[in-house]
């Protein structure tokens, strides 16, 4: 059950993707991902140096035969990111699947995707985006609601309506998501005509989560209306969870505050120091409101089982009523 073309391109068992998560998909963590049926991305950007990035797809390879994709980031970054170096060691490594979010990919990039012989995801938030891609030669497109962790663009479509416009507008298979944490979520995005749901949040409350146990639990008391909207401000609109450094952040933006200001609470130093340490104010933490559904902390295989099981026992029951 639950075959679709992206199942087939990504030869993965469950079309369930796990989204992109910087700090957080690291090597050990996308190969327990792929490892439970699903589809792991590495976060390039992690990485400062290419023999460090190289040293990160050799892992997960030790870890893991299924299939994995890496992510190159789009979005404007607090370092200069030089992705053709990175895409130079995928190519070294024949990795098959790559995932660009943020801004569209620069049309160069494009053609070493393509003359490599990947698959290519982009991940956006409209279907202005959407076709655009499209027409550069993407292979699969990935959409995300206004309701996800992460970027949320400018457009604040909610899922409901973004998924089915974005089938509806393009040719290629469509990968859904913003809000899914479980079986009956999953069941919406496909039921909308996605091929493939993208998770992100739910996945942080998972026993492989390299985050800090006092943060997870955190997230499994926080509900739907622990997030809130950043740096809108200064146009990188992000949904995170509602903490004092993102309360901070947003009082920062509300007063006028500079960006160096702003760039200094949402640094990824003090996200990580969250993560590490389990000092819950440090950070910003990209949370999603689907954070209101995830109750417990299982493993991914027993999260991705679970979101499979509920899916077909609703599928059928609707069939049946
Ligand atoms: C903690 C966290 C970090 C994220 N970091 C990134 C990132 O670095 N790059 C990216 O493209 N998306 C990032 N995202 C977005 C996810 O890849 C995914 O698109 C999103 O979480 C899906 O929506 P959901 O959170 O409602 O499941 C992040 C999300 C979370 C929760």
């Amino acid at each position: 059950m639950f075959r679709t073309r992206i199942t087939e391109m990504l030869n993965i068992k469950y079309p369930i993707i796990g989204g992109t998560m910087m700090w957080i998909s690291t090597p050990e963590f996308i190969a327990a991902i792929s490892n439970a049926g699903g589809l792991g991305i590495l976060a390039s950007a992690i990485y400062q140096s290419k023999e460090e990035f190289a040293a990160a797809i050799d892992q997960i390879l030790s870890l893991t035969d299924k299939p994995f994709a890496v992510n190159i980031n789009l979005f404007p970054a607090m370092r200069a990111i030089d992705n053709d170096e990175y895409v130079d060691v995928l190519i070294e490594k024949g990795v098959r699947i790559v995932e660009t979010s943020g801004h569209s990919a620069p049309e160069a990039l494009c053609e070493r995707f393509k003359g490599a012989g990947m698959t290519w995801i982009h991940k956006c938030v409209g279907i202005r985006y959407a076709l655009k891609v499209q027409n550069m030669g993407a292979d699969i497109v990935t959409v995300v609601g206004y309701e996800n962790g992460g970027a949320t663009g400018r457009l604040d479509i909610c899922t409901l309506v973004l998924v089915p416009r974005v089938v509806d507008a393009v040719k290629l298979p469509v990968i859904g998501g913003g809000g899914v944490a479980d079986g009956r979520g999953f069941l919406a995005v496909l039921s909308m005509g996605a091929e493939g749901v993208i998770i992100g949040t739910r996945l942080l409350a998972t026993k492989e989560a390299p985050i800090h146990e006092d943060l997870k639990q955190a997230l499994v008391n926080a509900s739907e209306l622990d997030t809130m909207l950043v740096m809108r401000s200064i146009n990188s609109t992000h949904r995170v969870w509602a903490n004092a450094a993102a309360r901070k952040c947003l009082e920062v933006e509300n007063g006028g505050g500079d960006l160096n200001e702003i760039l200094s609470i949402v640094a990824g130093t003090n996200a990580k120091k969250m993560y590490d340490e389990g000092d819950l104010d440090a950070g910003i933490l990209s949370c999603g409101q689907g954070v209101g559904l995830a109750h417990d902390i299982p493993t991914l295989q027993d999260l991705f089982d679970r979101i499979i099981e509920e899916a077909s026992q609703k599928a059928g029951e609707i069939a049946a009523s």
